[in-house]
């Protein structure tokens, strides 16, 4: 049990910029909806478990037919049930450093070794690298959350390709938690070119939906329906699906707050950047990850303000998420109160 990878449930706090969560809730006027929605469900019947009506919005949304999804409890569900099908016991999960801490968690679950390459300190790195590694490490699964959770890099849609064409079947997973804030596309689009592909997509974070856990796995229909095999029957609530349904039929007002997130992230790293004591990274996601020598001050700044952001490790590394412009202006007073102050 030495090597188990536990997870910390975040910390409770005023400002919670540490989880990348939407800093809105949902609007009155979709309250209102979902009030509606769970007024006409059947609370004592068990949910529809063919998840039918949810796959069929999310299909909409992701451009792929209803029978190339399965929808999980949050999308770490999901990536807990791949990794466990995919990498099998004990097989060898290659992944990126940094990346999303989760796959350690359900790598660890299953006796799964992971084998991560060191990507450059923005998250960039050299693709044929990273594939010839993977390679000789004899990789049974590859996965990488993109854009990159930390870092916020994104690869490109070529890149993804390259690198499932390296591993010659190997079945990846690409993580898309985050890319409705991205610029570049998604590896949605290459799916019905690669069987060995998996996407996993989530409502946690640009449908500002965390709280209700709903998240997808997308693939081609013959590996979706094998992987329907020995799926927990009822891995979503009713009022959890109604309440996704209600959210994805209104995608004007997600992309409204998908705009004004990527406005404030702008808004941040011209001024993050402009500071002596730190270093921002570019970010496609609804976060900003950079560095300073100066954590200890800058998290005890923080502190005094009730702002919870994530930090890793002992080193000198943080993430803070983009929030609403309010939430956003107060953490930059106190980045700018860390800039002002003496060392
Ligand atoms: C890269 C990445 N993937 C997946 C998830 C899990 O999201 P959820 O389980 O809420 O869908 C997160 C959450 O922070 C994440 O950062």
């Amino acid at each position: 049990m030495e090597n188990k990878v536990t997870y910390q449930a975040r910390q409770s706090g005023k400002i919670l910029l540490n989880a990348n969560e939407s800093g809105e809730n949902l609007s009155a006027e979709m309250m209102e909806k979902v009030i509606e929605a769970l007024k006409n469900t059947a609370f004592n019947r068990y949910p529809e478990n063919t998840q039918k009506k949810l796959r069929e919005a999310y299909a909409a949304v992701a451009g792929v037919n209803a029978d190339q999804i399965i929808a999980g409890n949050g999308s770490d569900q999901l990536l807990g049930y791949l990794i466990g099908k995919l990498a099998g016991v004990e097989g060898t999960i290659y992944t990126f450093d940094p990346d999303f801490s989760m796959y350690d968690y359900y790598a660890s679950s299953y006796g799964s070794q992971v084998i991560k390459y060191p990507c450059d300190e923005d998250g960039s790195l050299d693709i044929d690298s990273f594939i010839r590694y993977g390679n000789d490490q004899k990789a049974d699964l590859v996965i990488f959350s993109n854009p990159n959770n930390p870092s916020g890099h994104c690869l490109s849609m070529e890149e993804v390709e390259t690198v499932i064409q390296g591993f010659d079947g190997t079945p990846v997973i690409v993580d898309e938690a985050y890319i409705e804030f991205a610029d570049e596309t998604s590896a949605v689009a290459l799916i019905e070119k690669y069987p060995q592909l998996y996407v996993t997509r989530t409502l946690s974070k640009a449908y500002g939906l965390a709280g209700m856990r709903v998240g997808f796995a997308i693939g081609q229909k013959k590996n979706m329906d094998a992987l329907r095999e020995g799926y927990v029957p009822y891995a979503l609530s009713t009022p959890a699906m109604e309440i996704a349904c209600a959210v994805l039929s209104d995608p004007d007002a997600v992309q409204k707050r998908i705009e004004e997130v990527k406005v404030e992230r702008k808004k941040m790293l011209e001024a993050l950047k402009q500071m002596k004591q730190l270093t921002v990274y570019d970010s496609q996601a609804n976060f900003i990850y950079g560095r300073t020598e100066q954590r200890k001050r800058l998290c005890a700044i923080l502190e005094e303000e009730g702002i919870v952001i994530r930090l890793y490790g002992d080193g000198n590394t943080f993430r803070i998420t983009v929030s609403t412009s309010q939430e956003n202006s107060l953490l930059m007073e106190a980045f700018h109160r860390f800039e002002g102050e003496k060392q």
